[in-house]
C-alpha cells in the first residue's frame, strides 16, 4: 500500500507493516470504481477484527489525498472513547507521513501546502450534536456507530454536504432490529452503501491463541454477535452457558477477599451471596433469599441481621448492594461493620461480563445455593420486547451475582469493549 511504502523513509515507523485483503479492500475502496459507486462505508462484524484501524487509516488517507483546506469530522462513543479507539492508534498508523497540530478537539493533517482539520465528537457526549449541527464536513467517520444516539448519527450524515462527500462507519453488531441494521445495512443497495463484514480471521496480527481466548470469552447471543459478527436477537436464557460442572459441593480451603453481594427488595424477594477468592476463580459459598410476599416482608434491621449470619466468621471487606435501596445502604453503614458499595448497574454490559466469566469457568457455585441454581434454569430474555432485556423475574439471585461481577469481580479486565 501506498502508505507503508512511502513510510518506510520515515524515522518514526507504523506498527502496521501488512493487511488482510477484507482490510487492503477498506484502504482501497476510495481509489477504484467503488468511489463512484458508493457514498458510505460500513464494516460490521466480530470485535478485534481490525475494523477501525482499517476504517481510520483509509479515511484519513482519502481525506488528505482528496481534499484541502476541508473539514472532517471523527466520531466515538464519546471522544474519550474516540482518542483512545481511533486517534492514537491513528496517529501510529500515519506517523511519517503527515505532520499533526492537535490542540483541544480538534487535529490539523498537512503534508507541504495541503492541510485539512478533523474534529473529534462523542455521539454520546452532551452538546455533540449541537457542535456537529453547524458544520460543513467532506466526510464523517463513525466508529462503534450502532452505541451512538442515531439522532447524533443522523445529524453528522447530514453535515456531509461537500461534493463527494463520504460516510465511513465501523460497528460491532446489536440485535436485528436496531435502526442501522434495518435502515442501512439491510438496505446497502438501494442507499449506495458498501458493506464488508469482518471476523476475526480478517485481522492480521491476531494469533490463533488469542483468536481462542476471544472465543471462550463470549457465549450465547454475545457469541454470536461479538464473534461471529451476526446482528442475532437475545432469545432463550440469558445464561445459557451455565452448567453443572460449575457447581461444587466442597469449596477450597485456600479462599481469600470476602465479599457479599446483595439485591434489595421489600416484596420482591431479598437476595445476597457470600463470595471468596481463590486461585482466581470466585466461589459463592452460600446465599440468603427471602421472597417477602410468601414469607413477609423483613425490616432493614432484620435483613441486616440475616447478612452478619451470612458472613459468619469470614472477614467480608465489603458489601456491593444494589444502587437503588438506599436505606439499606444507610442501615448497613450504621453497624459500622462492613463497608459498602453500591453496585455498578448497567445491565446489559453486567450480563455480558457475567456471560464471559462463566464461560471462562470463573465462577462457580456451591450446590447450597438452590435459589442460585434454579433462577439460572428460569432467567430468560424478554424477545416480545425487541430489545435486549431480560424478563423481570427470577432476577434476583441473577442481579446479586451481576452486581458483583460488575463491581468486584471483572476488576476492569473488560475494557476492550
Ligand atoms: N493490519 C494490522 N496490523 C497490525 N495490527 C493490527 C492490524 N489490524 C488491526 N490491528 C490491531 O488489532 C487490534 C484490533 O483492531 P481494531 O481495528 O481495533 O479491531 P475492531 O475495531 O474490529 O475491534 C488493535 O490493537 C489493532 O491495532
Ligand atoms: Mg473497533
Amino acid at each position: 500500500m501506498k502508505a507503508s511504502a512511502r513510510q518506510s523513509n520515515q524515522p518514526q515507523k507504523s506498527r502496521f507493516t501488512s493487511f488482510s485483503p477484507k482490510q487492503k479492500r477498506v484502504l482501497t475502496w476510495w481509489t477504484d470504481e467503488d468511489r463512484e459507486r458508493y457514498d458510505v462505508l460500513i464494516c460490521d462484524g466480530a470485535v478485534r477484527s481490525g475494523k477501525t484501524t482499517a476504517v481510520a487509516v483509509s479515511f484519513i488517507l482519502w481525506a488528505m489525498e482528496c481534499y484541502h483546506d476541508t473539514s472532517f469530522a471523527i466520531c466515538g462513543k464519546t471522544v474519550g472513547a474516540c482518542r483512545r479507539n481511533v486517534v492514537q492508534p491513528l496517529r501510529s498508523a500515519v506517523a511519517g507521513l503527515y505532520k499533526v497540530r492537535a490542540s483541544g478537539n480538534v487535529m490539523e493533517l498537512s503534508r507541504g501546502k495541503r492541510k485539512n482539520r478533523f474534529y473529534l465528537f462523542g455521539g454520546k457526549d452532551e452538546g455533540s450534536a449541537a457542535l456537529i449541527q453547524g458544520m460543513t464536513l467532506g466526510g464523517v467517520l463513525l466508529d462503534e456507530a450502532a452505541l451512538m444516539p442515531r439522532s447524533f448519527v443522523e445529524q453528522a450524515m447530514a453535515r456531509c454536504s461537500v461534493e463527494g462527500a463520504k460516510i465511513w462507519m465501523s460497528l460491532n453488531p446489536e440485535g436485528p432490529t436496531h435502526w442501522l441494521y434495518t435502515e442501512w445495512i439491510c438496505k446497502a443497495a438501494e442507499k449506495r452503501v458498501l458493506r464488508l463484514h469482518f471476523t476475526m480471521d480478517d485481522n492480521p496480527s491476531l494469533s490463533e491463541n488469542v483468536k481462542a481466548r476471544y472465543r471462550g470469552m463470549y457465549s450465547g447471543v454475545f457469541y454470536r454477535r461479538f464473534i461471529l459478527g451476526e446482528w442475532a436477537a437475545a432469545d432463550g436464557l440469558v445464561y445459557p452457558m451455565f452448567s453443572e460442572q460449575m457447581v461444587v459441593q466442597t469449596l477450597p480451603e485456600n479462599l481469600v477477599r470476602f465479599v457479599i453481594s446483595v439485591d434489595y427488595g421489600t416484596m420482591n424477594p431479598f437476595s445476597a451471596g457470600l463470595w471468596g477468592e481463590a486461585d482466581g476463580k470466585w466461589y459463592r459459598m452460600r446465599e440468603f433469599y427471602h421472597n417477602g410476599r410468601e414469607k413477609g416482608a423483613l425490616t432493614d434491621e432484620e435483613y441486616y441481621q440475616k447478612l452478619e449470619e451470612l458472613a459468619g466468621d469470614c472477614p467480608v471487606r465489603q458489601v456491593i448492594v444494589d444502587p437503588s435501596a438506599a436505606s439499606f445502604i444507610q442501615c448497613i453503614r450504621r453497624h459500622g461493620r462492613f463497608s459498602v458499595r453500591k453496585a455498578k448497574n448497567s445491565v446489559l454490559v453486567g450480563i455480558r461480563h457475567t456471560a464471559g466469566m462463566l464461560s471462562e469457568g470463573k465462577l462457580l457455585f456451591h450446590a447450597s445455593c438452590r435459589d442460585t441454581l434454579r433462577e439460572f434454569t428460569l432467567y430468560v430474555w424478554d424477545k416480545a420486547s425487541g430489545k435486549d432485556q431480560p424478563v423481570k423475574e427470577n432476577d434476583h439471585a441473577m442481579d446479586d451475582i451481576r452486581y458483583f461481577v460488575e463491581t468486584v469481580a471483572t476488576g476492569g479486565n473488560f475494557s476492550f469493549r
